[in-house]
């Protein structure tokens, strides 16, 4: 009965025609299709409005988007020189079906329906510069987007059928798959990470925020984890070997690589003391992420240190992030990615010791 309510609403919502960015992804049969218990954020939104509005605005909502639908998302030049279509001679830029980030770095997926496969193009789009840099160009053609990247950044993808419930971070990559939930109305049949241990909550963001390799020994996602669930059960992440510098670290056990934050942030004492979640700073419904704007995040609690002059005795660097969040990982320039150490003594911007209070 319930799967019939849900597939019912679904029908109607879209007979209507009030489904909205973000879409399902083409190639996508849809969830009633992959028999998935994940049903997309779309429906989330008819009794938490207030929830989806914000999130809708985020990164997370936007970081994969169907381009044929919204062409708009595709914020590079593919007439300069360097891009992917001089490699990828066969395609063209009408054949992009996904665009996949654009803060950083944009890249791209086009369908190949003789190997039945999605493949990533073979340049990336750098923002900052405004240029190509080239992307896998020697084996752009064996690898696929579903089998690399789809669990860190799509909602309900189903191996088997090669295919997801919705593009970007959904609703349920949260709070896990939403049928039963929506056909309840029950708040038990969802996880509130608000609800989990802080090791558990501080995982819900750390499936994605990571770096290492699913205990398939294949994946570099998660895939198979479900928020509420233990995600070293599922995943071993990458760990620094401290005073020594490896590939995705450096001495100190700062990141050098992004997507990261969670290896970062478990050295922090705001972790290893006060177990603090990555949500004592970021709002997972709000457009910018954060709970605040500028020093506020850290200044609700560090009121000492809200008067920055007399914290560093000088008034030219006045961001807190800039001294205790250098940027020091790198995904599309040198070093475009905060740390979440929160160390002291990081490397950063004058001044020296010794400072004000
Ligand atoms: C038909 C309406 C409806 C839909 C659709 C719906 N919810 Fe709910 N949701 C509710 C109601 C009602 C509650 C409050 C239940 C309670 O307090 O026991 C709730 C509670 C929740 C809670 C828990 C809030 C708390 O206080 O702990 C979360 C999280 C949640 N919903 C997420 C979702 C997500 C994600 C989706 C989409 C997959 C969704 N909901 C779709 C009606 C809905
Ligand atoms: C990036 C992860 C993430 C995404 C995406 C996300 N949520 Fe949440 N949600 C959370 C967390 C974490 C909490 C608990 C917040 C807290 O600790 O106060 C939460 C809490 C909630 C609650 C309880 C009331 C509240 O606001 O605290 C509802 C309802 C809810 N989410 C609905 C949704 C809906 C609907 C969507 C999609 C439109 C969504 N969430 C997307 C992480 C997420
Ligand atoms: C399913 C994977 C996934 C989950 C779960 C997830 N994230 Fe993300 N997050 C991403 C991706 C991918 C991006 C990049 C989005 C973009 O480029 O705009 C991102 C971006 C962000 C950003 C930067 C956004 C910006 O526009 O600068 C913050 C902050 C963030 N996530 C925090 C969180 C927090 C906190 C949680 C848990 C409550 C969480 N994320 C859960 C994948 C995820
Ligand atoms: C373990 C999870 C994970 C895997 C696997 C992963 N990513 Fe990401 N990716 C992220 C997160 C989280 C971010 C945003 C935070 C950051 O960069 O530090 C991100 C950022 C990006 C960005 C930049 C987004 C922007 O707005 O600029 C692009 C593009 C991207 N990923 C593409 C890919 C592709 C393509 C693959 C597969 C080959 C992949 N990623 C694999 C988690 C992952
Ligand atoms: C929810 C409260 C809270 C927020 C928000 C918060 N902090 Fe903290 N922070 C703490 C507490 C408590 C400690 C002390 C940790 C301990 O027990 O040693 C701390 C410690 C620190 C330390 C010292 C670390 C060390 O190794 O001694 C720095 C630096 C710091 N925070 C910076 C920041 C910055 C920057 C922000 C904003 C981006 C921020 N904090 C946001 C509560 C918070
Ligand atoms: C003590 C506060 C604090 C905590 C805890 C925290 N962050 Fe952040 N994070 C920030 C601030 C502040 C920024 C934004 C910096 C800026 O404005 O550029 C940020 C930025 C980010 C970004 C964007 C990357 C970038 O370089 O701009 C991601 C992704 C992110 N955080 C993920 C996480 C995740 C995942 C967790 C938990 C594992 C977490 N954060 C915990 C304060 C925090
Ligand atoms: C110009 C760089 C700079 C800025 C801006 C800055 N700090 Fe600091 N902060 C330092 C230095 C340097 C220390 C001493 C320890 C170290 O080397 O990190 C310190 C120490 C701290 C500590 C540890 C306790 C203490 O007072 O020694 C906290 C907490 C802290 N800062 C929070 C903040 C917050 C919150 C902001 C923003 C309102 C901020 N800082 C802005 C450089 C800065």
């Amino acid at each position: 009965l319930n799967k019939l309510v849900v597939l019912t609403t679904v029908l109607l919502l879209i007979s209507s025609g009030c489904i909205t960015a973000p879409k399902q992804d083409p190639g996508s049969p849809g969830p009633a299709q992959i028999g998935a218990s994940y049903s997309g954020s779309e429906l989330c939104r008819f009794c938490h409005p207030t929830q989806h509005r914000g999130w809708a605005q985020s990164g997370h909502a936007r970081m994969v988007v169907d381009a044929k639908r919204f062409p708009e998302a595709v914020i590079s030049d593919f007439s300069l020189p360097g891009n992917p279509f001089e490699v990828a001679t066969e395609f063209g830029p009408d054949d992009v079906i996904l665009t996949i980030g654009g803060k950083w770095k944009q890249r791209y997926v086009v369908h190949d329906p003789e190997a039945r496969a999605w493949r990533l193009l073979p340049a990336e789009w750098i923002t900052a510069t405004g240029s190509w840099r080239p992307y896998n160009a020697d084996k752009w053609n064996e690898r696929d987007y579903g089998d690399l990247c789809t669990g860190c950044h799509n909602t309900g993808y189903e191996p088997k059928v090669h295919a997801f419930v919705e593009g970007g971070i959904g609703c349920e990559s949260c709070h896990g798959p939403g049928a039963a939930h929506i056909a309840s109305r029950n708040a038990a049949d969802l996880v509130n990470p608000k609800n989990l241990e802080p090791e558990r909550a501080i995982e819900v963001c750390a499936q994605c925020h990571i770096r290492g390799k699913n205990v398939d020994g294949k994946r570099e996602d998660a895939l198979g984890y479900v928020p509420g669930e233990k995600l070293l059960d599922h995943y071993k992440p990458l760990e620094p070997n401290i005073g020594q510098e490896t590939d995705a670290f450096f001495a100190d056990g700062s990141s050098k690589k992004h997507h990261q934050q969670y290896q970062d942030y478990i050295q922090s004492t705001h972790w290893t003391k006060q177990r603090m979640t990555c949500t004592s700073c970021h709002a997972p419904h709000a457009p910018t992420l954060l709970v605040a704007l500028g020093n506020e995040v850290c200044t609700g609690c560090h009121k000492p240190q809200a008067d920055v002059q007399k914290h560093t005795g000088q008034s030219v660097v006045t961001d807190c992030v800039t001294c205790h969040m250098p940027k020091r990982a790198t995904s599309a320039t040198e070093m475009d990615i905060r740390s979440h150490t929160f160390k002291l003594n990081q490397p950063g911007p004058a001044p020296k010791p010794p400072y004000g209070e």
